[in-house]
């Protein structure tokens, strides 16, 4: 599948068939996260893949009732989880490099994009998950003090490939040209 095609036909996906994914294939979906870029390739990004049902069990019940992907959670064999270490990333000799601080968050999400890419590439659907309690993840997962979780996803097969496509704003309204101005 072309680079274009994969960004372009990536959805959403909140419903999930409980076909298990075989390891060979989280792994290339793990190898493509593992060949982002990071600050300074400091490499702060770390995965879960949770398949035990209590773990999951216990990360179902940290995110909101509401949310539009709380079932899928539970469908999917995997839920993988994407933690950053923070204190690292965007660190020089311990002090930030720029106002902006902590650029953990940014390479998690960098790493992620790469992962829900190549999952779309290999057939599986991912839905990013983002509304949950960090405490609650952090003590599902035992993450030690200085590691966040910063998103979620299911991961395994869609029951469907006909996902909604949410419009997207013109280049036009993204894009400045040299400096600042109102649209
Ligand atoms: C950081 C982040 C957090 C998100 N959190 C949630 C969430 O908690 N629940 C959900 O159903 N979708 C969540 N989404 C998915 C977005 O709603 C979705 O990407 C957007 O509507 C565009 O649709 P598409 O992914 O099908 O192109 C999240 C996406 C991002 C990038």
């Amino acid at each position: 599948m072309e680079l274009s095609q994969v960004i372009n036909e990536r959805r959403s996906v909140r419903e999930y068939r409980s076909d298990p994914v075989p390891d060979a294939v989280l792994e290339q979906v793990l190898e493509a996260a593992r060949m982002a870029p990071s600050w300074a390739n400091s490499q702060v990004t770390r995965f879960f893949a949770v398949k035990d049902p209590a773990v999951k069990q216990l990360i179902q019940e940290a995110v909101s009732k509401w949310n539009p992907a709380l079932d899928a959670l539970g469908q999917a064999p995997i839920i993988l989880v994407a933690a950053g270490i923070r204190g690292k990333s965007g660190f020089y000799k311990g002090a930030p490099s720029n106002s902006n601080g902590d650029y953990a968050m940014f390479d998690v999400a960098l790493a992620v994009e790469n992962a829900i890419l190549k999952a779309r590439e290999l057939g599986l659907g991912t839905v990013l998950v983002g509304i949950f309690n960090v405490g609650k993840i952090k003590a599902a997962l035992k993450l030690p003090a200085e590691m966040d979780p910063f998103i979620l996803t299911p991961l395994g097969y869609p029951t469907s490939n006909d996902q909604f496509v949410p419009p997207r704003k013109e280049i036009s309204e993204l894009l400045y040209w040299d400096r600042y101005e109102e649209k």
